[in-house]
């Protein structure tokens, strides 16, 4: 529950307005929601106009880093000359690759190649095929703000099965996406997530998702691809969040490598794919940050 604000104290955002001329309103409507049973947003996930713009330039960063692997990756190249490109494009700019000593990660980027569902560590003993599907997980601190995105990358000639699948993913975020709006909830997001992931025969990872990045690596809330419409958080104006479906051919059943204790693998072996982008909310919808 929020703390009450008198009217024409300044408002709780910092952005030195009266409370009643900036975020009052705002407030109304989520006190609302919440006596109606929602999950509301904490104040802390809700960014400032001047935090977006910092967290854009992470962005910038971020983005630029994936267009660069893009321009680079080929068959015969290891995962451990990915992590290089990264590490290099990332600190060139200004950046740090967020992933390096995150939590004992020792690289600065994921790689994922088939039906490794996420955070593959590169290594100079995995060299990638003609026919492979990548996943290259990007991840930028610029001046302490934080940026996080994903893409697939085909290499030479992908099977029409694998090809279908990363396809069908990239759609599925792009119908998450247009559920984003205010006041609506990550539910609506991740269903239609999974909706289009169903219709294609697919199956959508439980236990890994996505969350809310800005000023964190990962901040609250959780967000789930396995939702229903209606439910979970509300989308509040100032909301940043990723949507990271992890998609299977297969069953939706992952195990973590007992040795690394990062890799993900789906548990039948069948191939996995995700796109990653980084959304905020805005006053009339949405605006991709990353991608
Ligand atoms: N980039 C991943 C995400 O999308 C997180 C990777 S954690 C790491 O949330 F330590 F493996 F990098
Ligand atoms: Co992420």
């Amino acid at each position: 529950m929020y703390k009450k604000i008198g009217r024409n104290d300044p408002c709780w955002c910092g952005s030195g307005k009266k409370y009643k001329k900036c975020h009052e309103a705002f407030d109304d409507k989520l006190i609302k929601l919440e006596h109606e049973g929602h999950i509301i947003p904490d104040r802390s996930i809700i960014k400032t106009p001047e935090q977006i713009e910092a967290i854009k330039e992470s962005c910038k960063i971020n983005i630029a880093v994936l267009d660069y692997v893009g321009e680079h990756i080929k068959a015969g190249m290891t995962t451990e000359e990915i992590d290089k490109m990264v590490y290099e494009k990332t600190t060139e700019m200004g950046g740090i690759p967020a992933p390096l000593n995150y939590e004992g990660y020792p690289k600065s980027v994921c790689v994922s190649i088939d039906d490794v569902v996420c955070h593959g560590i590169p290594c100079d003993e995995e060299v990638l095929q003609d026919g492979d599907i990548v996943n290259v997980d990007c991840s930028t601190i610029y001046k302490g703000y934080f940026s996080d995105s994903s893409r697939m990358y085909c290499i030479g000639k992908v099977s029409d099965e694998k090809r279908k699948l990363v396809d069908t993913v990239k759609e599925c975020v792009e119908k998450g996406l247009e559920q984003v709006k205010p006041w609506g909830f990550l539910g609506d997001m991740g269903q239609a997530v999974n909706d289009h992931a169903k219709a294609n025969g697919y199956s959508v990872v439980r236990e890994i998702g996505g969350h809310g990045v800005g000023l964190e690596f990962h901040e609250d809330p959780f967000v789930s691809y396995i939702t229903q419409k209606g439910t979970e958080m509300v989308m509040a104006p100032g909301m940043i969040f990723t949507i990271e479906p992890m998609v299977n051919i297969g069953s939706a059943d992952v195990y973590v490598d007992e040795d690394d204790d990062w890799t993900v693998f789906t548990a039948d072996g069948s191939p996995s794919a995700q796109w990653e982008i980084m959304v905020l909310v805005t006053e009339d919808g949405h605006e991709v940050l990353c991608y």
